[in-house]
């Protein structure tokens, strides 16, 4: 209970009553005092149950504040005291937990503070929904889009000084933790016949004043504008300042937010030449000019306000200029261009600069929701805020005020059927007892209005597309034949004779009895609005700017993209969108806000009794009060309900078996809910007093938190019971590896120390055991050394003994052999001394000759008469006899080698020594001659055909038949000869043809000459004055000089029997003819390799190198 009294503080310290519920008598007056008394004490904030009232206190009260925030903040509905903070926690709080859709719903008429509601809604949601740099960037985005939009949106009239004149829905996207997404902002029909006129003590929209006055001089110069306002035609001159509000500021908050919201600087840069532009087309004047056809035409005053126009949007002049003087009609390919008069020409200016303006606001509205539209694909729970104009009554009221006012009428409409139709309905659809309660339900009037058929939109449609003149009168006449008999229709011309006099309500007016009030609407400009024409040739003008925004702003003057279908009329579309919003609307869970406006002089402090009584009667609060008390506060299906409070009953927790109804009747008896405070619809509960559904939420609160504690409880003591029960066991597994690792060390220890104790005992035992062991080996040792002592002592005296003997017994061989020789010596000494000594050395002599010889015979070396092995002397005295006896044996050998010949190889071994004697130790070519056999014959000429004339000229036989150069005596140059040598001649024949060249006995040869040296030269001499000595020696040259040479000599010596001279000289006379020539060996010369060269030097000397 003590909770109770706590959370009671809605009641607490309360200024009237905090919720309209509790109010005691519940009439009209009580009502009004309670929110005048309420207003007076700064109470802005009363409640129907849910449903907020806001009187707009039209001055700043300290309860925004960030604490006031974090007062309201996870705060329960009726905790506080009213605020707009505690419905938006509300909501915030269901969409976040819940996972419930909800919308705000703001009512009310203009200047009762929708829209601040909205923004305080937007603001408080930002506050407290998640933090973070990405989450807080896109909080910043969709707080910053309200400057951006309410600048170009939003104006000053006469009932409010910051009125929307546009309807603004916003979808903000949250995640399932609630963090913000984005957002989407779906805008309603702007009141754009603003821009080029506003009524009395009003503004055009707020951009064009903010440009103005708080841009600067260079950026203004940029957009072509001047700061003055009276420059331009279409701002409304009479209240171009608003007090409180500074223009300029609000022109650098503007930019700024537009660049938080991500607009490029070229976008806005882009945005602000359109907004020009649209300031200047006021500007531009018609005057009218007269064709000669009679038709009316129009032209442009001062063309300098359309060049820059066409400069800042890069609009070729001439085009735009033809589009304000022409209009072309395309029917059927047929294409029909009429003047424009002077209207004409202004209405296109006028309309041009109303569609550049609206569509340049739908551009925004699409830019930001790029911006700010969610990134992730992920399911969104959303919180739509719906800040439409209010209900507002002009002195004039147009078609404008008409569509806002419809809007309204839908609004007024879904808060009758969510509160008080569908609540009552729904009572009775759950039988429970009811009593009905009447309330004023708007729905004739939206049928009035919405009709398909007979409504006063479908009217103006059907005027639209009538074929004919089509008037605004025409209109009127429609609407009163059709609306004539409608309730809440009155008009002058209707057949309906109550208002036939009614002076108040001109002929060209209707009038309509809305929820909020009658409003009269002049007929005029209805037509023309609703059709909402831009002639094709102002589009075509605009599609062709070559700045790109305009030209996407018209993309149906594109001429490939020409439609002649009409486009939908405003009507129609506003028709349309508002019917989507409802259904939008109608699938969330709504939460509203009653905006009721004090008085009409936005002043604070003033409450005007008459006024907010009006306001409070159309808005059907009373009958919202009346519902709601005799009503439920608060209903819900029994599933759910069970399902959400089944822990608060021991029956239904945690499993309720049976109908949910049944366990919700248990429940609500075992909490002792009083009867009164509930009933049992058929499908749901309900419950009357909200403290009953707190209670019901703080004991569930209260129980979740015991359900916490208890799973908190079970949890800890499992955790501390698992961590025990793992401790416990590794504990074991500890103690029994300690233990056993105690075991191990002592049984070490143990172990250890019998091994210390066994070895000092085997130690003790072992020395024990040496020391007698050593004692023992001593003794013997002793009986050894004693023992060997004696023995050598007796071996000693043994030996002594025995040496004494054998010299005693030498002694006496010694003596009788001297004794002995003595007497031999003395008997023999006559015969002995006479020859002895000769006897003596022969006989050592001799056999010492027996002993040479006979070892000699042993040391033999072979026969080879080459080898040159010979035993070593024995004896001195044998020197001369070893000499011998080697010649002897190499005679000897030689003997028996030369005896093993053939005659054959004596002849060959004869010349061999022959040429040995001749040649040895004389000639260099010699030793090379000595391996060589001599063949004789080396030119076979009996075998050679080539030679059978000179084989038939020599009959005798051949001893050398040999290939020799024979040097010419001329030059030193050599020829080829054969060189024969038979037993009485020597031959020279042609090489070639075998001729005889030269033939000499041997006779005549008288001497040969050579050289010393390793060459083959060699001259035969002749004798002078013999027949072949007339042709002089020969010089020739051959590679078997030696053997030639030898048997040359020997075959001279058997036939002559006179030695042949040869000479070895190296440096000999030849006889050439008539002259001797001196041959000279030089040696050394490499010239030509191994062979010797021969070459003439004069006529005296022929020199020849050998290498
Ligand atoms: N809670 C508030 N505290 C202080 N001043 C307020 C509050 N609500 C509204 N106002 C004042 O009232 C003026 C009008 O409010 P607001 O623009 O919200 O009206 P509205 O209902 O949106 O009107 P409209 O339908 O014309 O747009 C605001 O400019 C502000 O000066
Ligand atoms: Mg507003």
């Amino acid at each position: 209970m003590a909770k109770m009294e706590v959370k009671m503080s809605l009641l607490d310290d309360m200024i009237g009553v905090g919720d309209m519920v509790l109010l005691e008598p519940l009439n009209e007056d009580s009502f009004i005092n309670n929110l005048k008394k309420r207003f007076d004490h700064n109470e802005v904030y009363t409640y129907i149950g849910s449903v907020v009232i806001s009187i707009n206190p039209y001055r700043s009260l300290p309860i925004y504040t960030p604490e006031k925030v974090e007062e309201y903040r996870n705060r329960n509905f009726y905790e506080l005291s009213p605020h707009i903070f505690a419905l938006s926690d509300e909501a915030y709080r269901s969409l976040r937990d819940q996972d419930k859709d909800q919308c705000i719903l703001i009512t009310g008429e203009s200047g009762a503070g929708k829209t601040e509601a909205s923004k305080l809604v937007m603001s408080y949601v930002a506050a407290v929904c998640g933090k973070g740099a990405e989450v807080n960037q896109v909080k910043e985005q969709l707080l910053q889009s309200n400057p951006v939009l309410e600048a170009f949106g939003n104006a000053k009239t006469v009932r409010n000084d910051n009125s929307s004149r546009f309807g603004k829905y916003m979808d903000i996207e949250f995640d399932f933790k609630g963090d913000p997404l984005g957002g989407v902002i779906s805008n309603y029909l702007l009141e754009k016949s603003r821009v080029v006129k506003q009524p009395r003590g009003e503004r055009n929209f707020h951009i064009f004043y903010q440009i103005l006055s708080g841009a600067s001089e260079d950026f203004l110069c940029k957009l072509k504008l001047e700061r003055d306002f009276s420059r331009y035609n279409y701002l409304g001159l009479d209240s171009a300042k608003v007090n409180g509000v500074d223009d300029a500021a609000n022109f650098r908050t503007v930019r700024n937010a537009m660049q938080i919201v991500g607009f490029m600087d070229h976008e806005t840069q882009s945005v602000f030449e359109v907004v020009a532009a649209v300031l200047k087309l006021g500007n531009i004047e018609f005057k009218p000019e007269s064709r000669v056809n009679g038709l009316d035409e129009s032209k442009i005053k001062d063309k300098n306000e359309l060049k820059e126009i066409c400069e800042l949007t890069g609009i070729d002049q001439s085009v735009l200029e033809r589009a304000f003087s022409f209009r072309t009609v395309e029917a059927k390919q047929e294409k029909v261009s009429t003047t424009l008069n002077v209207a004409q020409a202004y209405y296109a200016r006028d309309a041009l600069a109303k569609n550049l303006y609206s569509r340049l606001f739908s551009w925004l509205v699409t830019r930001i929701n790029e911006s700010i539209k969610a990134q992730t694909k992920v399911r969104k729970k959303v919180m739509g805020v719906l800040d439409i104009y209010g209900f507002e009554i002009f002195e004039d009221n147009s078609f404008e005020q008409f569509i806002i006012n419809y809007c309204n009428e839908k609004l007024q409409q879904i808060f009758i059927e969510l509160t008080l139709k569908e609540e009552q309905e729904e009572y009775i659809r759950e039988g429970i007892e009811w009593t009905h309660i009447e309330y004023f339900n708007n729905a004739i009037i939206c049928d009035l209005i919405e009709n398909n058929q007979t409504g006063i939109l479908a009217m103006l449609d059907e005027e639209c597309l009538r074929p004919g003149t089509v008037t605004d009168d025409t209109f009127l006449e429609k609407l009163n034949q059709v609306c004539a008999t409608h309730q809440h229709f009155e008009s002058r011309m209707s057949k309906c004779s109550r208002f036939l006099n009614d002076t108040s309500l001109p002929h060209s007016c209707f009038r309509i009895q809305h929820y909020a009030g009658k409003v009269m609407y002049q007929v005029e400009g209805f037509v023309d609005k609703n059709n909402d024409l831009l002639y094709r040739d102002l589009s075509q003008a605009m599609w062709k700017a070559s700045h790109s925004l305009i030209k996407a702003l018209f993309p149906e003057g594109n001429p490939a993209k020409i439609n002649l279908k009409r486009p939908p009329t405003a009507g129609s579309q506003f028709k349309a969108s508002v019917a989507t919003l409802m259904k939008n609307l109608q699938t969330k869970n709504p939460n509203y806000i009653r905006c009721i406006k004090p008085n009409d002089k936005k002043a604070a402090h003033i409450f005007n009794d008459a006024l907010v009584c009006h306001q409070i009667r159309y808005l059907g609060l009373l009958e919202n009060v009346r519902v709601r008390r005799a009503g439920y506060a608060f209903r819900q299906a029994y599933e759910p309900c069970l399902e959400r409070y089944k822990m608060l009953c021991k029956q239904t927790w945690p499993h309720w078996r049976g109908p949910a109804r049944a366990g919700v009747e248990v429940l609500f008896n075992e909490l002792e809910i009083p009867e009164e405070e509930f009933s049992f619809g058929r499908s749901k509960i309900f419950i009357r007093n909200p403290r009953t559904l707190f209670k019901l939420e703080d004991l569930r609160k209260q129980r979740l938190e015991d359900l916490a504690t208890l799973i908190e409880k079970i949890y800890r003591g499992w955790k501390c019971r698992t961590r025990f029960l793992l401790m416990k066991k590794s504990q074991i597994v500890i103690a029994s590896w300690y233990r056993r690792y105690a075991q191990q060390k002592k049984y070490q220890k143990i172990k250890s120390s019998a091994i210390i104790v066994q070895s000092y005992i085997r130690g003790w035992k072992a020395r024990k055991l040496l020391r007698e062991l050593k004692h023992q080996k001593r003794c013997n040792e002793a009986a050894t050394i004693i023992a060997a002592y004696w023995h050598g002592t007796q071996a000693r005296r043994e030996l002594k003994r025995l040496k004494e003997e054998a010299r005693r017994k030498h002694a006496v061989a010694v003596i009788w052999a001297y004794w002995l020789g003595l007497k031999v010596r003395r008997e023999y000494r006559k015969f002995f001394r006479a020859n002895a000594g000769r006897k003596i050395y022969e006989f050592t002599l001799q056999r010492l000759m027996q002993k040479y010889f006979l070892e000699m015979k042993n040391k033999m070396p072979s026969l080879s008469p080459i080898d040159k092995n010979w035993p070593a002397r024995p004896y001195l005295f044998l020197d001369s006899t070893h000499k011998e006896l080697k010649r002897i044996f190499h005679l000897w050998r030689c003997k028996k080698y030369r005896d093993q010949f053939t005659d054959q190889q004596k002849l060959i071994y004869e010349e061999k020594l022959e040429a040995s004697e001749l040649f040895k130790d004389k000639k260099a070519l010699y030793p090379a001659s000595v391996g060589q056999p001599f063949q004789g014959a080396y030119l076979e000429i009996s075998k050679n055909p080539k030679y059978k004339k000179l084989k038939d000229a020599v009959d005798e036989k051949i001893i050398i038949a040999e290939v020799v150069n024979k040097i010419n005596r001329a030059n030193g140059k050599a020829t080829s000869r054969i060189f024969l040598l038979t037993k009485n001649n020597v031959l020279l024949a042609d090489q070639k043809s075998g001729n005889i060249k030269s033939e000499v006995p041997l006779g005549d040869v008288t001497k040969v000459s050579m050289s010393s040296q390793n060459d083959g030269f060699f001259a035969v001499h002749l004798k002078e004055g013999s027949e072949a000595a007339g042709k002089g020696d020969f010089l020739l040259s051959s590679d078997h000089l030696i053997e030639m040479a030898t048997k040359l000599y020997r075959t001279t010596l058997s036939q002559t029997k006179q030695k042949l001279n040869i000479e070895i000289s190296d440096e000999f006379l030849v006889q050439f003819r008539q002259d001797k020539v001196c041959v000279k060996f030089i040696q050394g010369s490499q010239k030509n390799g191994n062979i010797p060269t021969c070459k003439r030097k004069n006529n005296r000397l022929l020199e020849v190198a050998v290498p």
